[in-house]
């Protein structure tokens, strides 16, 4: 076993994706509009963390909940010797109740575009479970990318991807990421995922625009990130965080609203802002269950099992490759 500092790491990293050019292209469109992936620098992705710890937060700890009851049967429903791929990392909370229940890994292969925080959390698992091969992968998991040979034979490949993160993705960008999965995982394979699930548009709306402003303070930390490097003129307390349900796609959207006439810099190009104009900065899609389940089916899932908690809030998955399915 190489030792955790010589992990090797299998590195697909795409060349750098410019925010710079990303930002403009956004900007310079009628709805004007910016990539949610740009929401985690570093300060983003604490703010982060500490919106799963909000109250009105309710993913995050009604999925490690359903986790944690049911962790026996999911275990049961992916098998033994099974090689586990985690698209995003992260959650090591969730995936450390998964690995405690799992028999007899073939290998644990976590795949992140965040190539630091990769080595870090996958030298933090090796060290916690020395028995299980623990193989990252450096990639952009919303594209094709390799696996690496497993170091014994696994009897499936299962996928797992928590969080409700397949809640940021259109619902068209959802249907080929997992139709990727599908083929990734082939014939025999399976998905453990988490899907939020529509509920009450007063408690969603809570959700993404929290008492305290945390949120918020997400949400505009995209601003200060532009001034601070792409030399942006965002003044911001001159924006304020907006959240409005989209019925017609199931998504929460929020923005990040003009609350004047204005015009801003942004790496040299000038932009105007109308009073009430937005930027659009991330969509949160919310399905039912046979609307899952009838997006996993086109990407040739099939949604076996699922369990979810007593208000059914959040739900995890378990779905197979349908069987007939050619990869
Ligand atoms: C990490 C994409 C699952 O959409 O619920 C939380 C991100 N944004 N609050 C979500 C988020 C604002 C979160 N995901």
């Amino acid at each position: 076993m190489p030792t955790a500092s010589a992990r090797p790491v299998l590195d697909q990293a795409p060349a750098t994706e410019s925010f710079r050019e990303a930002v403009l292209t956004g900007l310079r469109k009628p709805q004007k509009h910016i990539p949610s992936k740009f929401l985690y620098d570093e300060r983003g992705s604490r703010l982060f963390d500490q919106i799963c710890q909000l109250d009105e937060y309710y993913p995050t700890r009604t999925e490690i909940s359903i986790m944690k009851q049911n962790v026996e049967a999911m275990a049961q429903a992916i098998g033994s010797r099974v090689r586990l791929v985690e698209y995003g990392s992260g959650s090591s909370l969730k995936t450390r109740v998964l690995l405690n229940h799992l028999d007899d890994l073939a290998a644990y292969v976590p795949v992140d575009i965040s190539k630091e925080h990769l080595i870090e959390s996958a030298n933090d698992l090796a060290e916690d479970y020395p028995s299980i091969p623990v193989q990252p992968v450096c990639a952009d998991y919303t594209t094709a990318f390799d696996l690496p040979d497993p170091p014994m034979t696994a009897a499936r490949t299962v996928g797992y991807y928590p969080g409700s993160t397949i809640g940021n993705f259109r619902r068209a960008d959802a249907r080929d990421f997992l139709r990727h999965v599908a083929e990734a995982v082939g014939a025999e394979g399976g998905l453990l995922i988490g899907v939020d699930l529509k509920k009450d548009i007063e408690v969603l709306k809570a959700a993404y625009d929290d008492a305290e402003g945390v949120t918020a303070a997400f949400n505009k930390n995209l601003l200060r990130r532009m001034n601070r490097e792409l030399g942006a003129t965002f003044d911001l307390d001159t924006f304020e965080h907006r959240v409005l349900w989209n019925e017609e796609r199931g998504c929460i959207e929020s923005h990040l609203q003009s609350r004047g006439d204005q015009a801003v810099t942004v790496a040299g190009e000038a932009f105007a802002f109308e009073a009430g104009e937005t930027i659009h900065t991330e969509d949160s899609h919310k399905y039912t269950l046979d609307g899952f389940a009838a997006l996993a089916a086109e990407a040739g899932f099939h949604v076996d099992t699922v369990w979810t908690d007593e208000r059914s809030y959040f739900s995890v998955q378990y779905c197979t490759v349908e069987a007939g399915r050619k990869s």
